[in-house]
């Protein structure tokens, strides 16, 4: 029923713009069945033949191959096996009832979700790079390639300079393939651009700004610079965060795979990216974008780009660093939660840009804002709510206390400060560009109740700040006692080693994955609230109103700012430990994360409260370390195939994703026995015993298991000493986790597994939910 409500809205949708009912009807599809038998070196011809028995299988449907020919509009024949069509819903239907179709998804649209960020993670202090810094181990990620599945990429910036490269890695199969005016041209720092809207230009044309990879947004520029652009000594905003900006490895080159268009990365599109990225040779794939919520279960799995496309990449042994999402703080929120990639959270850094507001009454709040213009510092300045100077136009949906465009008063608001609410889909620089025209002094932004204390700091186009919610709820009431209300705001100031950092971004997304709770998610955070890094020069040929300040670098924050921090250190790892699988550097960097904050507390919430695994997984990167952890939890492509089987996936499923290489075993493991670096018990009865094997990659040496048990759980490992001889040797353990029955009912308890030889940590959280 409700798959028929969809339908009729999309209908009137198109009909409103086109008027075409008969074709609106139809939607792109992805028609999964599985991998190829045959392997990357595949000839044209088996291509062809794949295409064709596309053709063939629609036509089995459809009736006609011309129609089918006409419907198909991305044949996958690399290392993901399937097509996308442009169906009606019965044929769709029809469709993944076939016996060779595994699933069919419906397109659906996935969103986008630092000078001083690697300084802070300790690979460099004061400009000078540490001894022990990753960089040098990992020679500064010289060869390895990171893809990036973004909103392309702008190629002059500085961070995508090839001077001083060497030739481009011969096993390198991608390019640069815009072929319009203003495409983006290769170098050999930049070594590939393609663009994916195929599935855009069928749901959304308008949302494609161009046949070109060029970035438009910044978004891609930002994230790629950040995983793999070059030292860009003096990029700042306008003057802040003045410093070298780079990328987490400045030595790798960089390829970018333009999938989404304003905003929105359709379905299909996301697939066509990674299945090019994995053919063209990259070594790590990034991807800040996903869906808006959590897939609902874990049957819904395979209905989603990111999660199908990750899989594939990492049976071919390219590792895959994901975003976590943006809706935080709230729990099961978390989204690319699949446990083949890598889920990033984001974190603060030691950095801030404060400014202060004086009010008549000689109080101070502190505020966030990135623009340095002052008032007049002495002066005292009226203060209004922009709901008093509403224009009658404006008095719907709180246009005026929103500050939207053309709804400000300038009778009542000419050399005032005004009082903006956040929200109501304005860009919060937009509003102090409505306050400024209207006449105004300077902009409060203050955060509504729903935004708590999440500010963030802008570079506004006047005197203006943030304040969060509570400050704003002071500032209502000084204003309510006071008859002329008055105020200032300071410019605001970089500050650095900003104490209690990191913590917590609020805006991060939290587990547990409510779509797969057995596998701890996020699994690790990263610098991702105002990072510095390149982006887009262009101003589009019909901007009107709009900011069309353009800085060569600039400051954004999202778990998509967190993401690339992590890709760039998988590269970083690829290149020092080159023999390791995605499983075995994320392992890496999950167990040698950090749980402590600057202070030594343990890492907090942007209110203060104590941070929980659920924010944070294993804890914030720490790049050093992750080079030599002394041992790995590793997953081979088979055992992610077995823990399918455990999800109730069939032998028949397995046989068509492996290619007829595997089959489930007749009794599949527990879910929670995926030898993951994390252990997470989402229903415990009684007790619970799950197995784990470590790997080896130091010297040979004798391991001690200790632990904390989460609060009310009795916890044991077996055996509690591990000896390895030689580098590569494998020892499994058991841990056991008991309830102790006078102690339910708490929800998820947190506690955590170290192993040790006095030289290395091998940190695990251990997270429980007693049920009885
Ligand atoms: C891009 O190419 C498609 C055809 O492949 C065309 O329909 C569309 O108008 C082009 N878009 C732009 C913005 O040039
Ligand atoms: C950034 O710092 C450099 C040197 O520290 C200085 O020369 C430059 O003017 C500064 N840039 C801005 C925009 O403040
Ligand atoms: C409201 O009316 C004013 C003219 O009185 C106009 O300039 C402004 O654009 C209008 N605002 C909106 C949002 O329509
Ligand atoms: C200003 O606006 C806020 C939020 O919309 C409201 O709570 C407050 O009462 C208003 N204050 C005045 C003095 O109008
Ligand atoms: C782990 O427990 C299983 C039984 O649950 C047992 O067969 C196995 O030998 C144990 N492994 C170790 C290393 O103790
Ligand atoms: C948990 O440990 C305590 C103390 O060692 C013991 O008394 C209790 O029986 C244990 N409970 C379970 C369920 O194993």
């Amino acid at each position: 029923m409700s798959g028929q409500a969809l339908f009729l809205t999309v209908a009137l949708l198109v009909c409103a713009a086109e008027c075409r009912l008969v074709q609106a009807w139809k939607k792109s599809y992805v028609v999964y069945l599985g991998a190829h038998a045959y392997g990357p070196d595949a000839s044209v011809e088996d291509h062809a033949r794949a295409t064709e028995s596309h053709y063939e299988l629609l036509r089995s449907v459809l009736g006609s191959k011309q129609m089918a020919k006409d419907a198909i509009f991305y044949s996958y024949t690399r290392n993901i096996n399937g097509f996308a069509a442009y169906l009606d819903h019965e044929i769709a239907t029809r469709m993944a009832r076939h016996p060779e179709v595994v699933t069919v998804m419906e397109s659906k649209m996935l969103k986008l979700h630092t000078t001083r960020s690697w300084d802070f993670m300790d690979m460099e202090r004061d400009g000078h790079i540490l001894p022990d810094s990753i960089w040098k181990h990992a020679k500064f990620g010289q060869n390895v390639i990171i893809a990036n599945l973004d909103s392309g990429v702008w190629p002059e910036s500085h961070s995508f300079s090839d001077e001083g490269m060497d030739e481009v890695p011969k096993r390198w199969k991608g390019s640069c393939s815009d072929s319009v005016k203003y495409g983006v041209p290769c170098n050999k720092k930049l070594i590939g651009a393609k663009f994916f809207n195929r599935d855009m230009l069928l749901s959304n044309p308008a949302a494609v700004d161009g046949n070109w990879t060029r970035d438009t947004e910044g978004h891609g520029t930002h994230t790629l610079s950040t995983a793999g652009g070059r030292f860009v000594p003096r990029a700042s905003l306008f003057g802040y965060a003045n410093g070298t900006a780079k990328g987490g490895a400045p030595r790798a080159r960089v390829a970018a795979y333009k999938v989404c268009w304003s905003g929105e990365c359709a379905t299909a599109d996301v697939l066509a990216g990674f299945e090019s990225a994995v053919h063209d040779g990259a070594d790590v794939i990034s991807v800040s974008f996903g869906q808006d919520a959590p897939l609902a279960d874990a049957n819904s799995f395979f209905h989603e780009p990111v999660t199908l496309g990750s899989l594939h990449a990492t049976i071919h042994g390219v590792a895959v660093v994901c975003s976590a999402g943006n809706s935080g703080p709230f729990e099961d929120t978390v989204v690319n939660a699949a446990p083949w990639v890598t889920t990033v959270a984001a974190s603060t850094v030691d950095r801030d840009f404060p400014n202060q507001i004086t009010l008549g009454n000689s109080a101070h709040m502190k505020g966030m804002s990135l623009e340095s213009s002052d008032l007049h510092s002495d002066k005292l300045f009226p203060v209004i709510n922009a709901s008093s100077a509403a224009l009658p136009n404006c008095t719907a949906n709180n246009l005026a206390t929103n500050c939207a465009m053309g709804c400000l008063d300038s009778g009542k608001v000419k050399g005032k400060i005004v009082v903006c609410v956040r929200g109501g889909d304005i860009p919060r620089v937009m509003k102090g560009m409505a306050v400024l025209s209207a006449g105004g002094a300077g902009m409060i932004l203050a955060n509504g109740e729903m935004d708590g204390d999440d500010v963030e700091a802008d570079p506004h186009v006047l005197p203006a700040t943030m304040i969060t919610y509570s400050e704003a709820v002071s500032l209502y009431k000084y204003m309510a006692s006071s008859s002329e209300p008055m105020a200032n705001i300071s410019p605001s100031k970089t500050e650095l080693g900003v104490k209690n950092s990191p913590s917590m971004a609020a805006f991060s997304s939290r587990g547990p994955s409510g779509t797969l709770p057995f596998v701890l998610k996020p699994d690790i955070a990263a610098p991702g609230v105002d990072i510095l890094a390149a982006f887009t020069q262009y101003v589009s040929p019909t901007e009107v109103s709009a900011d069309k300040r353009r800085s060569e670098y600039a400051i954004m924050s999202g778990t998509s700012m967190a993401c690339p921090h992590v890709s760039g250190v998988v590269a970083l790892l690829k290149a020092a430990r080159p023999e390791w699988s995605p499983a075995a550097m994320r392992s890496a960097i999950m167990t040698t994360a950090r749980t402590q904050d600057n202070t030594g507390a343990p890492m907090r919430e942007q209110d203060g409260k104590e941070a929980t695994a659920f924010a944070y997984g294993a804890g914030n990167v720490h790049p050093n370390r992750a080079v030599d952890p002394g041992l790995v939890y590793d997953i081979t492509p088979n055992d992610y195939f077995t823990f399918l089987c455990s999800l109730g996936f069939t032998t028949k499923d397995l046989s068509r994703l492996s290619a007829g290489k595997f089959a489930c075993p007749a009794k599949p493991p527990p879910m929670e026995d995926l030898n993951y670096p994390s252990i997470v018990v989402p229903a415990l009865r009684h007790t619970m015993t799950l197995k784990r094997k470590l790997r080896n990659v130091g010297q040979s040496g004798t391991y001690r298991a200790s632990w904390r048990a989460p609060f009310g759980i009795n916890m044991t490992v077996d055996p509690t000493v591990l000896v390895f001889q030689k580098a590569g040797e494998e020892k499994e353990f058991n841990v056991t986790v008991a309830s102790q029955k006078d102690k339910l009912g708490r929800g998820y308890v947190f506690g955590k597994l170290v192993w040790s030889d006095g030289i290395h940590y091998v940190r695990s959280p251990v997270v429980v939910n007693a049920l009885d």
